[in-house]
């Protein structure tokens, strides 16, 4: 319970003079937490089509219509989950597992209410019933996201998955400086992490600690993990510094990058994802450092990682301006592909997309539409057969050039 001396202080303070009409006093608490337009109760008693999203340990969570129609997540404690049944199979105190399991969400909504980053969940409302004695109710209202899928990830594009590694590495580095101090999220998992518009987002922080260690020497301080143990030093005010930081960052690695990062990178982009790869595997750097190298990296693919300025493949590709191909399937496939039922590829130029027809013997053509990618990269479609052109003043096709095509 030390670790969470301080949210209880917090947590008290809230509670004083809470009732129905709670949140205003809390926002006199907390002045910069929720602005003008916050949801409250009485939105909830408006919710349609509510649906079950997802449960884990403690929480449910269901989504909902507002009355205008947009769609939110709602979190509350799911009284059937694991966490409050096995408490009640070991004190048999319902009212009071509850109670605990409230506190949990209670603690969560109270640091998304203080902690705001595009990599943190927003919290669009929150309404506490305590009227309802001796039950005190909690319920979170959300941003929408969906679960994120490691096995769907994996065989995404590797552009989509480098940009879930970074968009971590920019929320850990606001937890390692946030104006509470330097959090940990103690229970680190893909799970707890959701997707809002392809951008990640943590959901699940009610185990967030900004308290670091308690120490006389360095042996306190020992940093454990299934597959290893880091040392981390007893400073002189007998706190293990740093050991926050360096928990998330492991958790990143062990996690996220070695899944997403380095499987099927550009290959000019290896050596530096090895470097990443090595250095958090290892914490031989601190978050600053591996936010540098991440962002080395972006500007490295986006520069087009020096590809080279000499047209050596495009000569063989007649370029058709204004036009799109029919888009029919003709079983051309590359993987990862943007389009899972044929090949799109990002690509820095039309040199690059040349190159990738000219070494695939069964690409014949490709299209350059006005479509980006989040770096800035154009997505090429690559096909085989021969298609109807379509007028259309956003794309251009590239047609190998008799003389070039194989039989
Ligand atoms: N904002 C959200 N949008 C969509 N799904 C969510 C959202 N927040 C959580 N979830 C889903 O609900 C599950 C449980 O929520 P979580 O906060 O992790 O509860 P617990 O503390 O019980 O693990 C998550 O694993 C996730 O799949
Ligand atoms: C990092 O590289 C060193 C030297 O090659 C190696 O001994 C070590 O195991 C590597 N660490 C990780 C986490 O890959
Ligand atoms: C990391 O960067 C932040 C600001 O970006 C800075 O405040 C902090 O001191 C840096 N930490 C270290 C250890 O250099
Ligand atoms: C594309 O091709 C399909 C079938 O091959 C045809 O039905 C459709 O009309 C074509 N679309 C255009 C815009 O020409
Ligand atoms: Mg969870």
């Amino acid at each position: 319970m030390e670790r969470h001396g301080d949210m209880m202080i917090l947590l008290t303070s809230l509670l004083v003079g809470s009732g129905e009409d709670g949140a205003r006093g809390e926002d006199q608490l907390l002045p910069r937490a929720m602005g003008q337009g916050a949801l409250g109760c009485k939105d909830l008693t408006y919710i349609s089509g509510l649906q079950y999203v997802g449960s884990g340990f403690t929480k449910l969570v269901l989504r909902g219509n507002l009355l205008n129609g947009k769609e939110i997540a709602l979190k509350s404690v799911h009284n059937g989950g694991n966490d409050v049944t096995r408490c009640v199979r070991r004190y048999g105190d319902l009212t009071g597992c509850g109670t605990l399991a409230t506190y949990k969400l209670h603690k969560e909504v109270t640091l998304l209410r203080t902690l705001r980053h595009p990599g943190i969940i927003t919290l669009h409302g929150h309404c506490y019933e305590n009227s309802i004695a001796p039950d005190f109710r909690v319920t979170a209202m959300l941003e929408l996201g969906s679960p994120l899928e490691m096995i769907q990830l994996l065989q995404t594009p590797w552009e989509k998955r480098f940009k879930i590694c970074l968009e971590l590495v920019n929320l850990l580095h606001y937890l390692a400086n946030s104006p509470m101090g330097s959090i940990a999220l103690l229970d680190f998992q893909p799970r707890q992490f959701v997707l809002v518009d392809e951008n990640l987002k943590v959901t699940d922080i009610d185990d967030a600690t900004m308290e670091e260690l308690e120490c006389k020497t360095d042996k306190d301080c020992a940093l454990e993990f299934p597959s290893r143990t880091f040392a981390v030093k007893c400073s002189k005010a007998g706190r293990c510094t740093g050991i926050n930081e360096k928990r998330n960052l492991f958790n990143a690695y062990r996690f996220f990058f070695t899944y997403l990062l380095p499987h099927a990178a550009p290959p000019a982009l290896q050596p530096l994802l090895l470097d990443i790869m090595n250095a958090t595997g290892d914490l031989r750097y601190g978050i600053n450092e591996t936010l540098e190298a991440f962002q080395n990296v972006l500007n490295l693919y986006k520069s087009g990682m020096n590809h080279r300025r000499r047209l050596l493949y495009l000569k063989d590709y007649m370029l058709i301006e204004g036009y799109r191909l029919n888009e029919t399937n003709d079983g051309y496939r590359c993987w990862p592909s943007y389009n899972h039922r044929g090949c799109v590829l990002s690509v820095h130029n039309s040199e690059e997309a040349a190159e990738f027809c000219s070494k695939n013997t069964n690409c014949h053509h490709f299209i350059i539409g006005h479509q980006r990618t989040w770096t800035g990269r154009l997505l090429a479609t690559f096909t085989s057969s021969t298609h109807k052109l379509i007028p259309d003043v956003n794309s251009r096709v590239y047609m190998k050039k008799p003389s070039n095509v194989k039989k």
